[in-house]
């Protein structure tokens, strides 16, 4: 069946992407997917013949949006019959029947072990318009690599490990995305290469727990030993990783790091809280004195490393002291930047069945607290890099402005400068840094 809209041109489909960097990925390889049978990107929706909803359920704020978003869509089907519109991702995998239910106009429900079927898929829809229901409960196996339509072209994002083992309480990603799967060292390293070749600069290795990379492989091979090979490869300038469980952070991969050309000075380590018996509660793994150890042992180990996390406030039975311990902490531990959210209740995993749950007001309050803590720390901590050359690279224009460029440093921070001439995205640069604020640097060529 064809598109009366587009007859004679190619199909054209659209991506709405919700969730984190995985997220962000599993849409480059739809992308890549779609355009084997002939499918070209469009960033406007009213054209597509294929909009496909790639869906987040971490927290119940982004559940909400993204409800609201399919309900959006629903005129534009009106419009265009033909229209498939599918929803894919964490929440289809949650929410596989009630979405169908909910919403007449969803023609393809696509799970997270499912991404890879999606050409298939689509065959199966434009020859009947029954709605498709793919939503395995667990992966089989390692899903074959897909093709991948990269968004950007300097820095690109390489899945390493899919699901996660750890079922911290609050969590729902290891009920969405299944137990750990590490993708074999040689298939990683030669999309590096590719990657390299095809001119990218950075990238990021990707995993809800990096550190697990190859425990369940039955190749003798860990998250160091990736990291090395990865280093090896000299056509990329920066290496980065995302998430490093802190539990999970040893001594071979901070030796690692240290040793390592590419490997950036940046350790994000979720602490989550800072109370021993709230990470007790939520099985974190570790104290908070375990964390401190480490946190002063990659200090020691990388000078100058930033050193950023994730906070939750308002999990289930956090009293006021419990929550001033983690103030204390943030205070102490001196993070450059913290991404903080308010406990949602995820049902379905064992906090959401804890008694005492905090009521919404004080979660809110709490969360404003912490951030004026921590925001001041970042402040501070910024301070002291005016006056400094820090090594930048360039990303491309600024958000508002295209005088103005935008790249980061080693450390992750970003840097905004006016454009001088040459400067070009993917360039490594120099900049010297004339004020701080609390996320951005700002700085000169020099
Ligand atoms: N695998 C990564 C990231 C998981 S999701 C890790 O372990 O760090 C990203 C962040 O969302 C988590 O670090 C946590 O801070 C937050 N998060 C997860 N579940 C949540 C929930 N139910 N309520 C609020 N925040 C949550
Ligand atoms: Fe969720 Fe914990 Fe796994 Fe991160 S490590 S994805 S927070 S269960
Ligand atoms: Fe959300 Fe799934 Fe990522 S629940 S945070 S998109 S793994």
């Amino acid at each position: 069946m064809e598109s009366k809209q587009n007859h004679g041109s190619p199909k054209l489909f659209h991506t709405i992407t919700f969730g984190c960097q995985m997220n962000l990925n599993d849409s480059e390889r739809l992308a890549g997917q779609l355009r084997t049978i002939g499918y070209e990107i469009t960033e406007n929706m009213e054209q597509a013949d294929i909009i496909l909803i790639n869906t987040c359920c971490v927290r119940e704020s982004a559940e909400k949006k993204i409800y609201g978003k399919i309900g959006e869509l629903k005129r534009l089907k009106l419009v265009n019959p033909n229209l498939i519109i599918g929803v894919v991702g964490c929440m289809a995998q949650k929410d596989k029947d009630k979405i169908l239910k909910k919403f007449p106009h969803v023609n393809l429900v696509m799970g997270t072990h499912n991404t890879h079927q999606l050409v298939e898929l689509i065959a199966k829809l434009e020859e009947s318009r029954e709605p498709v229901l793919a939503v395995w409960d667990q992966a089989e196996r390692l899903a074959p690599d897909v093709p991948t339509v990269r968004k950007g072209k300097i820095s690109a994002w390489v899945p390493i490990m899919y699901g996660c083992n750890n079922f911290c309480t609050y969590c729902i990603v290891p009920y969405v995305r299944g137990r750990e799967r590490s993708r074999p060292l040689e298939h990683i390293i030669n999309e590096i290469q590719q990657l390299g070749q095809d001119g990218f600069r950075e990238i990021t290795l990707l995993g809800q727990n990096v550190n697990s990379y190859g425990k369940d492989s039955e190749e003798q091979v860990d998250f160091a030993d990736l990291l090395r090979a990865a280093d090896q490869v000299d056509t990329i300038a920066r290496i980065r990783y995302m998430t490093s469980h802190p539990r999970d952070m040893n001594d071979k991969v901070i030796e690692t790091i240290k040793t390592s050309k590419r490997i950036c000075e940046h350790f994000h380590l979720p602490v989550q809280a800072g109370s021993d018996a709230i990470l007790e509660g939520m099985n974190r793994g570790y104290t908070t004195l375990y964390y401190r150890q480490l946190v002063a042992k990659i200090r020691q180990a990388v000078p100058g490393a930033s050193l950023t996390t994730d906070l939750i406030v308002g999990f289930p039975g956090e009293t006021e002291d419990q929550f001033q311990e983690t103030l204390d902490f943030l205070k102490t531990v001196r993070y450059d930047a913290a991404y903080t959210f308010i406990y949602s209740q995820r049902s379905g995993t064992p906090a959401a069945r804890y008694p005492d749950q905090v009521p919404l007001p004080t979660k809110k309050a709490r969360l404003n607290q912490l951030m004026t803590v921590q925001n001041e720390i970042s402040l501070a901590i910024n301070e002291q890099l005016v006056g400094k050359s820090m090594e930048v690279l360039v990303e491309g224009p600024s958000k508002n402005d295209d005088n103005t460029l935008m790249g980061r440093t080693r450390t992750n921070k970003i840097v905004l400068w006016p454009k001088k001439g040459q400067e070009q995205a993917g360039d490594l640069v120099h900049i010297q840094i004339d004020t701080a604020q609390t996320w951005v640097l700002k700085g000169r060529l020099i």
